[in-house]
């Protein structure tokens, strides 16, 4: 893979606009677009299909989690807008992540990888005990990984902290789609624990979600493609 290709820039924006704007003007420096539930529920699937057709591959991150019923038919409806990568929540349980398996693959060769949202980075060990989950964070990460990738999900999206340990544990074709990753001039925002674009494709990261070290650049290309540089140096 390409440097560039790992990149995918997070649209945390509802303006289409200005979606549009943006991914004109870094189509072919990056590897594709994140579309969350901000720009999603803002523009809706014709907004989906808008920044499509500009022509980068699309992470459409919709994070469902229903029924298996519902969330196999939310897979395919989702599937029709032809996005790269879409996901679900690895707790929805077995039958909900089969389902949602199952309903990209009667897609056949052209479906989206499915991927599972493990534990939400915002949550500590104290938080899953309030929900009910006994033990560690990092413990409940790679058990619905594991649940996931025997489901047929094709990977999971992660914390750069849990990059070596999934990578152990999932083996090489599972795909680890991370986020919350900065370059060391860009600002960590509100991230807690970062790694740098470079170190987490080292540690075996597939997939680099960045948004506002680009998405809120004075000039975004320049900042796209120094990060593009960085993960290249990185010999990734
Ligand atoms: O601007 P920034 O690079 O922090 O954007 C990261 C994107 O990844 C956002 O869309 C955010 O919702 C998402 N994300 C994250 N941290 C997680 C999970 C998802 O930042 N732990």
């Amino acid at each position: 893979m390409n440097a560039h290709e790992r990149i995918f820039v997070a649209f945390d924006m509802t303006s289409l606009g200005d979606a549009l704007e943006l991914a004109r003007s870094l189509s072919g420096l990056v590897g594709g677009i994140k579309l969350g539930h901000e720009f999603f529920t803002a523009c809706g699937p014709d907004g989906v299909r808008r920044v499509s057709e500009v022509g980068l591959p699309i992470f459409l991150d919709l994070k469902f989690h229903d029924i298996p019923t519902t969330v196999a038919h939310a897979v395919a409806a989702a599937s029709a807008l032809r996005p790269f990568m879409l996901n679900v929540h690895g707790s929805g349980g077995e039958a909900m992540l089969r389902a949602a398996a199952e309903a990209a693959a009667a897609l056949g060769d052209d479906r989206p990888l499915v991927l599972a949202v493990t534990v939400l980075t915002s949550l500590a060990d104290a938080d899953l005990a309030a929900i009910g989950v006994a033990g560690e964070v990092r413990d409940q990460v790679t058990r619905l990984a594991l649940l996931a990738k025997g489901c047929g999900l094709d990977g999971v999206v992660c914390a750069a902290s849990e990059i070596m340990a999934l990578r152990g544990a999932a083996g090489g074709v599972f795909k680890l789609v991370v986020p919350g990753v900065r370059p060391s001039w860009a600002a960590v925002d509100d991230h807690k624990r970062v790694l740098t674009p470079g170190e987490a494709v080292a540690l075996g990261a597939d997939y680099l979600v960045i948004g506002r070290p680009i998405t809120g650049a004075a000039r975004p290309q320049e900042a796209a493609q120094r990060i593009v540089d960085e993960v290249a140096a990185a010999g990734a």
